[in-house]
């Protein structure tokens, strides 16, 4: 027995992987209960195949280690069951999907008394990023760490700074947490771009050629990042067939996995405020209904979309309202790590999260160095927004996200995620809130009593009169 690491789950990510590892030098057996999907493996990768899991465990050197890259939910637990009488105290199991965080907490509790030591590691990057590096977020069981260090850190992205995009998150499911919030900013961040996009073309009338220079050079300033980048390619994409932009053929109803809906319950749960990120997932759902749209647009007053003002001015200001969004997206994603750190005492690492989100996950950005600088000034940020670098940008910003949000609210454009970022900005920099007049309200009709700003105490007041 003597390869390094088996791969559960051939896959395309899983493939790409065991790639990635084999030109890191790891020798690699991988499974997969497909057999055409083995032969094709072997194959690609001049791996090792093994027909069973029993084969595919006795091929590898002890302590095992051995990454799920099986679809989230059920096969990971029929895995499990498969491997579990199979391993011995110390070998690793590393669940490299998507999963549920909950989940990872749950088969951990499951795991216990087996010494299995059990990591959920969030890999993000898609399949170009599993081949050529992509961001690793493994947390769970920490005796596992020196062992699998050298190995997903050999095959993860690396920085402009050679720090190499993987690193240890913290205990139980920290890593699938943290991995599900990426996703949660993940969506937050398209939408803003896409809100960005239908600006230009709702009230500039910009066709998608002209959107994917202004994209392309916004991707060469501090909006520098992969999901910009991308949609300028997108946008400069045309059909060979019919000659016309591919994305205006692109029917509009989105889909999603789950990833970014989990990270907003989980705001919910925990108490924190994440609109944008929740406002993305919504905006998916509303595009959803296509046909009810499409019915309603006939039927649903709204002004006529008429922009009259300077268009390259506008152009301008719809970057910085991109800018100052993302802003807050980040901001709130943040904030729903450090509610889970205080939950579950994980003991984050936030600016090393920014940090290896800097390179090969689908997030990255330039901001996100500036974001591990913000966490490496005070660790102990209580948001984002208040860092001294981020209060600048808004400050700077602030306006523009106005002054599109108002005028995307005059011409009847739908911009969710911009709106939700204004408010989350301006709530979060009140000192005052009507709350107070929420409190009354549920005291009136609930007892639910109330705290008063000039004195300590609970109170009560009989608000009805007889
Ligand atoms: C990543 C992506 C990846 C996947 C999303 C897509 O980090 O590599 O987030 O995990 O593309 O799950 O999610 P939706 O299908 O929900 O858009």
């Amino acid at each position: 027995p003597s390869a390094d690491i088996a791969l559960v789950g051939l896959g395309v990510m899983g493939e790409n992987l065991a790639l990635n590892l084999h030109r890191q030098g790891f020798k690699v057996a991988g499974f997969d209960l497909d057999e055409r999907k083995r032969d094709s493996f072997a194959q690609r990768t001049g791996a090792t195949a093994p027909r069973s899991l029993q084969e595919l465990v006795a091929s590898l050197a002890t302590p095992r280690v051995l990454l799920l890259m099986v679809p989230a939910g059920a096969p990971v637990d029929e895995v499990l069951a498969g491997l579990r009488p199979l391993l011995a105290a110390g070998d690793i199991v590393i669940d490299g999907g998507n999963t549920r965080y909950t989940d990872t907490q749950r088969r951990i509790a499951e795991l216990e008394g087996s010494g299995i030591l059990y990591v959920g590691a969030g890999v993000s990057g898609g399949e170009e990023g599993a081949l050529r590096g992509p961001a690793i977020m493994p947390g769970g069981d920490a005796q596992a760490w020196p062992r699998i260090r050298p190995i997903l850190q050999a095959i993860a992205a690396r920085a402009d700074d050679g720090v190499p995009c993987c690193d240890w998150i913290g205990p139980a499911a920290s890593g699938h947490f943290v991995k599900m919030v990426h996703n949660g900013i993940e969506y937050a961040d398209m939408q803003t771009i896409c809100e960005a996009y239908f600006l230009m073309q709702q009230l500039l009338g910009m066709q998608p050629r002209q959107m994917a220079e202004v994209f392309a050079g916004w991707g060469r300033g501090e909006l520098s990042s992969y999901l910009v980048d991308i949609t300028a390619d997108i946008l400069a994409r045309v059909d060979e067939e019919t000659g016309r932009p591919l994305v205006d053929l692109i029917a509009d109803t989105a889909e999603q996995k789950g990833t970014g809906k989990w990270a907003s319950q989980a705001a919910l749960d925990l108490g924190v405020t994440a609109p944008t990120i929740a406002d993305a997932v919504f905006a998916r759902t509303v595009s959803a209904v296509r046909e009810q749209r499409v019915a309603a647009s006939g039927v649903l007053a709204g002004p006529q979309a008429s922009f009259t003002g300077d268009a390259t001015a506008f152009v301008e200001q719809v970057r910085q309202a991109l800018l100052a969004a993302k802003v807050c997206a980040y901001a709130q994603g943040f904030q729903l790590m450090a509610a889970a750190d205080q939950e579950f005492g994980w003991q984050l690492p936030f600016g090393t999260i920014a940090g290896l989100w800097r390179a090969g996950c689908i997030i990255r950005a330039k901001l996100l160095e500036d974001i591990r600088r913000a966490y490496a000034r005070d660790a102990a940020l209580p948001n984002l927004l208040v860092d001294e670098h981020f209060a600048q940008v808004l400050a700077r910003c602030h306006q523009s996200l106005r002054d599109v949000v108002a005028a995307a609210a005059r011409h009847g454009v739908a911009v969710p995620a911009f709106m939700s970022a204004l408010a989350y900005y301006d709530s979060y920099r009140s000192a005052r809130l009507p709350a107070n007049l929420l409190q009354a309200q549920r005291d009136y009709f609930g007892a639910h009593t109330y705290q008063r700003l000039d004195r300590p105490g609970k109170f009560h007041t009989k608000w009805a009169q007889d």
